[in-house]
């Protein structure tokens, strides 16, 4: 089945969202396959967020993913990138349908709770990022 990169942010953690992340996506019937609390290096981070490398907010977004514990995990089942960014909802958590992760807990963009990977390629390189084990 495939699988996907979900990050509880640091804000999520801070605001002791993580069991209501991981209910949702297992509600949803995908399968947690590695879970782990950690806090990025900046390496880490700027190689996680490489695509936004030249974004005015990459600076900002680099110290908000550092800036304290987030929790990392792998989910699996059927569609699960699609299926992970449904549950979070759009970016822009004031946009983001109620009901999504971002559209109930969240009202800035930066500090919008969740991360889950944008497509099967992305998810690949995010997972061997986090878990190289999971090869
Ligand atoms: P991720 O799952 O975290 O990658 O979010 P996304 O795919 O919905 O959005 P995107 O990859 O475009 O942006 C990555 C992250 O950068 C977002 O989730 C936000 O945390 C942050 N971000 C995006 N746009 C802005 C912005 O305009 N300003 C700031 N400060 N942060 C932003
Ligand atoms: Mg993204």
């Amino acid at each position: 089945p495939a699988r996907t990169l979900v990050l509880v942010k640091p804000d999520g953690v801070a605001r002791g969202l993580v069991g209501e992340v991981i209910s949702r996506l297992e509600a949803k019937g995908l399968r947690l396959v590695a879970v782990e609390l950690r806090t990025l290096s900046r390496e880490t981070a700027e190689e996680h967020y490489a695509e936004h490398r030249e974004k005015p907010f990459f600076g900002s977004l680099v110290e908000f993913i550092t800036g304290g514990p987030l929790v990392a995990l792998v989910a699996e089942g059927p569609r699960a990138v699609e299926a992970f960014r449904a549950l979070a909802g759009a970016t822009d958590p004031v946009k983001a349908a109620p009901g999504t992760i971002r559209g109930d807990f969240a009202l800035e963009v930066q500090n919008n709770i969740v991360h889950g990977s944008d497509s099967d390629e992305s998810a690949a390189r995010e997972i061997a990022l986090f878990f190289p084990h999971l090869g």
